[in-house]
């Protein structure tokens, strides 16, 4: 099987790893020269962990290449995956330049039958969208076939995401293609592979209404936790009897600051986008963005009343805040709508001096904060002299910190837990002013 990734981001590179890692010949192809002359040097564009390892592999077999030459690639390639980004525009919809402009060179250069696979994330009636600019062009000179097959795969545990999907969805409108996609994913299951064979628009769906679905879990168990902390209860107890429900199960029911990445925030704003055309008003999930926006605030809130001030003008000056975790969750560089974004500029705004370190993120943290925050190299580094220690970023090597040493290495002993990673009681026994998502009494 010969295959084609076209966009080099999260979703094509890994899509790309993986396929050849299940012993696929496979071709990334990206406009961004300098990205395609990094891969060809073995060196990985983002943090992901593993994904070096399938890369190096696979390229050293002849199973991985990288180009910039879409016209090879469509040609000498059966199956071409669209994995382009689409960004949001300003009005929240998605930017579907990029999958338009590929949809484009795939027909310039088409010679004979083609299964066009839509990978990124696009709003319902792209893929028919595809089909109408690439029949445009080709007449019906050749045929071809598009599909959308979402891709489900968390950062930071991508790789293991693709390589063990829970499902794999195939929009599809013939059994050619439904046959073609069957075979790439048939390639790494003994037995029979999830899949959820669908027509186009109803695969489309699924990856929004998960997404969306998935946000809104998240932002119930942050409203639970805020109403937790006013009555006295505790959110982890009550998070753990309501997943023992097999109907609710006990995933992404762990509150903190926010849900925050590159596809939540991005993704809910689309459906509502996607429903608002259609006539249709998403009240559920435009009211989880709304109270998302506000958890990020609320963190504020709770640092505020840790140091015992008063929202106003000014209020944070000659105070210093640490912050530990700066990426929008831990194992990955990303900063992409971070929680860590909000909180520190609205801290900064309030005069605060910040200090802060994440294991992975700094870089592009310093492309976002500038010389606006001081950048430490450890967790020890950062909190000295702090009035707050915030914990943002749930990075494993903030879980087991030397509580006693931090305490000592601070000015005053306030502790942010935003991610919920310390014992309450343990953390005001050894004398910290503790806050937390949900279990701060
Ligand atoms: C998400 C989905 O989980 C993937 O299934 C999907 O494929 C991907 O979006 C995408 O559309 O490409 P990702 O954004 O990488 O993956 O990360 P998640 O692990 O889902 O976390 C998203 C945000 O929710 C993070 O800010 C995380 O801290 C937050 N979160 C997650 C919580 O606050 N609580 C939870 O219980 C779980």
């Amino acid at each position: 099987m010969r295959i084609a990734v076209v966009g080099t981001g999260y979703v094509g590179l890994v899509t790309g790893a993986c396929l050849a890692e299940f012993g696929m010949f496979v071709t990334c192809v990206d406009i961004d020269e300098k990205k395609i002359e990094m891969l060809n040097r073995g060196e990985i564009p983002i943090y992901e962990p593993g994904l070096d390892v399938v890369v190096e592999k696979n390229s050293k077999a002849g199973r991985l290449k990288f180009t910039t030459d879409i016209e090879e690639a469509v040609k000498n390639n059966l199956v071409i995956f669209i994995a382009v980004g689409t960004p949001p525009k300003d009005d929240g919809s998605a930017d579907l330049t990029y999958v338009e402009n590929v949809a484009k060179d795939i027909a310039k250069y088409m010679n004979g039958y083609k299964v066009i696979v839509n990978k990124s994330t696009v709003p319902v009636g792209t893929g028919q969208k595809v089909k109408k600019i690439i029949r445009d062009i080709v007449g019906d000179k050749y045929k071809f076939d598009v599909v959308s097959n979402p891709e489900f795969l968390r950062e930071g545990a991508a790789v293991n995401d693709f390589m063990r999907p829970d499902r794999i969805v195939i929009g599809a409108e013939s059994d050619e293609a439904v046959a073609i996609m069957k075979d790439i994913y048939s390639a790494h299951y003994l037995g029979e592979a999830p899949f959820v064979v669908t027509n186009i628009e109803t695969a489309e769906m699924i990856k929004y209404a998960s997404n969306a679905f998935l946000a809104l879990k998240i932002t119930f168990i942050n409203e639970v936790a805020n109403l937790c902390d006013l009555v006295g209860a505790d959110v982890h107890k009550v998070a753990k009897a309501m997943g023992m429900d097999g109907r609710i199960s006990p995933k992404f029911l762990h509150p903190g600051p926010g849900y925050g990445g590159s596809c939540f925030p991005k993704d809910t704003l689309a459906l509502c986008n996607i429903a608002k055309e259609h006539g249709y008003q998403f009240k559920v999930v435009e009211a989880a963005i709304e109270v998302n926006e506000e958890q990020k605030l609320r963190m504020v809130d709770k640092i505020m009343g840790l140091l015992g001030v008063e929202k106003k003008e000014g209020v944070l000056e000659g105070k210093t805040i640490s912050v530990l975790g700066l990426a929008f969750k831990p194992n990955t560089d990303d900063m992409r709508e971070s929680p860590a974004i909000i909180i520190i500029n609205e801290l900064l705004k309030y005069g605060a001096k910040i200090k802060a370190f994440d294991p992975i993120a700094m870089e592009n943290a310093k492309k976002i904060f500038g010389d606006k925050i001081e950048y430490c190299s450890d967790e020890y580094e950062t909190v000295q002299d702090s009035d707050c220690l915030t914990i943002v970023t749930e990075w494993n090597q903030f879980r087991k910190l030397d509580m006693e040493r931090i305490g000592g290495l601070m000015k005053e002993k306030n502790l942010a837990d935003l991610r919920n990673i310390y014992e309450p009681a343990k953390m005001r026994k050894l004398g910290f002013n503790y806050t937390c998502v949900g279990r701060s009494k």
